[in-house]
């Protein structure tokens, strides 16, 4: 029963001190340099671009929820710490460089549609345009994007459509008048920090005032949006993250992410660009001149942000997402992050870099991967054939269910052990070794489990640890513990 555990204080045990919290866990400490959070498995049987098309085919897709993903990768600005696949904005003719990604994206999307049936009949229930920056497309972008979305895919009515940018595509009222009237009813917006010095040494092209305005149109449009905010930063101490935290709590933005400086080389890792803080020689240096600050002190921001948002009723779903009571219907939870994370029900993605995955079927994951090279992806789109995939990953067995469980923690909502037998065939609370796992994050306080048993839900503090807690109790020892039956068989 759901209020088996809503009925408990979620605030019982709660360690705000997260250099404490860690110092009770040190199997759980991950240094700076080392820090990512990857909720998509890098391990199972890797597939050719050939096989994952083979798999789209089979899947049986029609009616199922669904969550529709799009990368536009262009940004007026590249941030120093920013890993994800981006790339600046030609400045001269930017607008024919929008026009040329607008009917890039739809021509990926349009591949799949043609050639693969039930594609066009999943159920799509949430959309989202992200990047790089979506938002600097041109409204007569945008709206060729949604034309094709709403009359190739089967949007179901109240469909969440979601776009990503920055303070800059935001801080024009007519333009965020205009988004609306296009029909998104969702926004995600960066602002990161309102410290000047912050955002001038990171490169954000903003300024403070700029992030003000925009934030206050959005809330003037009456729809839920979310501001995402970084700590440990250079230039940033514990005050100024405070600081920034009460600005946003009383401009009352309805979401607001917390996002930890990670400074791990993703690119390395196959799934993002380098980051110019990623560069051994620019990291050596900014760590010289002591900019970095020290993990003790990123703790002590989170600490001071966490503050905030508990004093003024703030909870986090998914974690590191904290929302205003009763923003969203249903757990608190954007459908978005509901889809994704709660359900992972399959994700449509297209774009450079893009990925997603085929769920709810044969107790298995297929996850599919774009080329992330910018150049390569829009030159292989444009030239025709096959889509730009790179590669895949088939997941089965506890490796299939480690994933589902990294994204069932991430959403921050009761885990349902029902949903685990139906989908996978297996007993959370009771098969090992899942039940040996959850039996210890009980145990040190970081999930609790219903009366019942028919719910495992992470406390505050496990959301807290949630990074930690993936990586290394479901993706590592869940992982393993398949790498170990592998190596029986
Ligand atoms: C896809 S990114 C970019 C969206 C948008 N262009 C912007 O700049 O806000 C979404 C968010 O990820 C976060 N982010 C980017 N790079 C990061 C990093 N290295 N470590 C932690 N968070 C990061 C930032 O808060 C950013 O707003
Ligand atoms: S943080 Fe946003 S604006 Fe900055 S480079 Fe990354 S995607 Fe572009």
């Amino acid at each position: 029963m759901l209020d088996t555990i809503d009925a408990r204080s979620d605030l019982e045990g709660y360690e705000p001190d997260m250099g404490a919290l860690l110092a009770r866990h040190p199997e759980l400490q991950i240094e700076r340099d080392d820090y990512n959070i990857n909720v998509t498995a890098n391990y199972g049987e890797r597939l050719t671009p050939q096989e994952v098309l083979e798999h789209y085919r089979g899947h049986p897709g029609a009616g199922a929820p669904t969550h529709l993903y799009y990368h536009f990768p262009l940004c007026a600005y590249i941030c120093h710490f920013c890993n994800y696949v981006k790339q600046l904005a030609p400045t001269k003719d930017p607008k024919e460089a929008y026009a040329r990604w607008t009917r890039a994206l739809v021509k990926e999307s349009t591949f799949y549609l043609d050639e693969i049936p039930w594609v066009s009949k999943a159920r799509i229930e949430s959309f989202y345009i992200g990047g790089g920056t979506a938002a600097l497309l041109e409204p007569e972008h945008l709206a060729e994007v949604l034309e094709h979305v709403r009359s190739r895919f089967s949007l179901i009515e109240g469909c969440e459509l979601n776009i990503e940018g920055n303070p800059d595509n935001f801080c024009d009222p007519t333009r965020v008048t205009e988004l609306v009237r296009l029909g998104f009813n969702r926004f995600s917006v960066g602002v990161q920090s309102f410290t000047e010095d912050v955002t001038r040494f990171t490169n954000r092209g903003h300024t403070a005032a700029m992030s003000r305005q925009a934030i206050e149109n959005l809330v003037a449009t009456g729809l839920p949006f979310n501001v995402d905010m970084m700590f440990g930063l250079p230039h940033q101490d514990p005050d100024t993250v405070a600081e920034d935290l009460r600005t946003l709590v009383e401009l009352q933005v309805p979401t607001i992410t917390i996002y930890r400086l990670r400074n791990a080389d993703r690119a390395a890792m196959g799934i993002g660009n380098r980051a110019a803080w990623n560069l051994p020689k620019v990291r050596d240096r900014l760590q010289q001149e002591g900019l970095f600050p020290s993990l003790h002190t990123t703790y002590a921001m989170r600490q001071r942000a966490v503050e905030q948002l508990l004093a003024h009723g703030y909870r986090p779903s998914p974690c590191g997402w904290w929302s205003r009571p009763d923003t969203y219907p249903e757990g608190n939870i954007p459908r978005v992050s509901r889809n994704k994370w709660q359900r992972f029900d399959t994700m449509l993605a297209f774009g450079p870099g893009a990925y997603g995955w085929l769920t709810g079927h044969d107790r298995r994951v297929v996850q599919t991967h774009n080329v992330s090279d910018i150049r390569e992806h829009i030159e292989r789109v444009e030239a025709g054939g096959e889509p730009p995939l790179a590669f895949g990953r088939l997941l089965t067995g506890v490796q299939a269910v480690a994933t589902a469980l990294g994204f069932a923690y991430k959403s921050c909502q009761p885990i349902e052990v029902a949903r685990f037998r139906e989908g996978y065939g297996v007993e959370l609370l009771e098969d090992e070794p899942y039940r040996g796992v959850f039996e210890e994050l009980e145990s040190r306080g970081l999930v609790s489990i219903a009366s019942d048993r028919s719910q495992i839900r992470p406390t505050l503090n496990g959301e807290t640890l949630h990074e930690e807690i993936i990586s290394i109790y479901l993706h590592e020892r869940i992982g393993s513990f398949a790498a170990e039956v592998c190596h029986k068989v």
